[in-house]
């Protein structure tokens, strides 16, 4: 029997005796929810990689294309359900008066779980919006009735995400950066953190003096900075944080 990796005694106590923590998760914590992360080889749709097809290029080349991946990633997502991870980071919320989370994640789990407080920086898969009027709506179809699915106006619909290239939703980065730079906690869980500009939270909330723990399966260019990097699945090693 393997034994997981737990929180230093030191680091424990930091962590519980703090006011305000910020969490920032990628698609790592919802793998043990059966979503597909987006640079393992499960990350992989017809041989296409995300960032071949998360671009507004690609919408623009091939809407259909576009569209039934999403189509597929919803079908997919639709049946799961949340793990204890994103279980024990709505427990979290509950326990410390300032408490935000910030997700790259599209998929909902987090809110499904009861998470309240939540930045989605890269949208939510279960949204639409008109290319023509930037009208947003909430589509909950699986699967679509028609791909490439259109607005009432005629137009074009997208998936309410944000696609590589473009820039974050409104007021969503620097209510982050703003979370980064006044929590005393920053818990990082699931993310490669490569990508822009996810990963620089971490390196704010560390430059504010906040102590740095992640929790992810492989170390990352966070690891680096992290109190303590804990190597194991989240949604076994989050609920042992108790
Ligand atoms: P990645 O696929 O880049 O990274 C997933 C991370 O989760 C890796 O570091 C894995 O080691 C880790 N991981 C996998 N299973 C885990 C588990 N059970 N417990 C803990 N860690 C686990 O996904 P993200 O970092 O989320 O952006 O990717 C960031 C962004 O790149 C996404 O939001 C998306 C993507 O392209 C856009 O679409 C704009």
């Amino acid at each position: 029997m393997s034994i997981k990796p737990t929180l230093q005694p030191e680091i424990r106590e930091r962590f519980w005796r703090a006011r305000r923590v910020a969490v920032l998760t990628g698609s790592g914590v919802s793998a043990e929810s059966g979503v597909p992360t987006f640079r393992g080889e499960d990350g992989l749709w017809r041989n296409f990689r995300a960032e071949e097809l998360a671009t507004p290029h690609a919408f623009q080349t091939d809407p259909c294309l576009v569209w039934e991946w999403y189509n597929w990633r919803r079908e997919l997502i639709a049946p799961l359900k949340p793990n204890p991870a994103h279980q024990m980071i709505a427990r979290f919320e509950e326990h410390f008066p300032q408490f935000t989370l910030i997700t790259q994640n599209i998929d909902g789990l987090h809110q499904r779980a009861g998470s309240r407080n939540v930045i989605e920086l890269h949208g939510n898969i279960w949204r639409v919006r008109c290319t023509r009027e930037g009208t947003i709506a909430e589509n909950r179809e699986v699967p679509l009735s028609e791909i490439p699915p259109k607005c009432s106006c005629g137009a074009l619909l997208r998936p309410d995400v944000v696609w590589f290239g473009e820039s974050l939703p409104e007021g969503a980065l620097q209510r982050a950066i703003e979370a980064a730079s006044q929590c005393q906690i920053m818990l990082v869980v699931g993310t490669s953190a490569v990508v822009q500009p996810a990963a620089s939270l971490p390196v704010i909330a560390r430059e504010h003096g906040a102590a740095i723990i992640e929790v992810n399966l492989e170390p990352t260019p966070i690891t680096r900075l992290a109190d303590q990097s804990l190597l194991g699945p989240a949604g076994e090693i989050l609920p042992r944080f108790k």
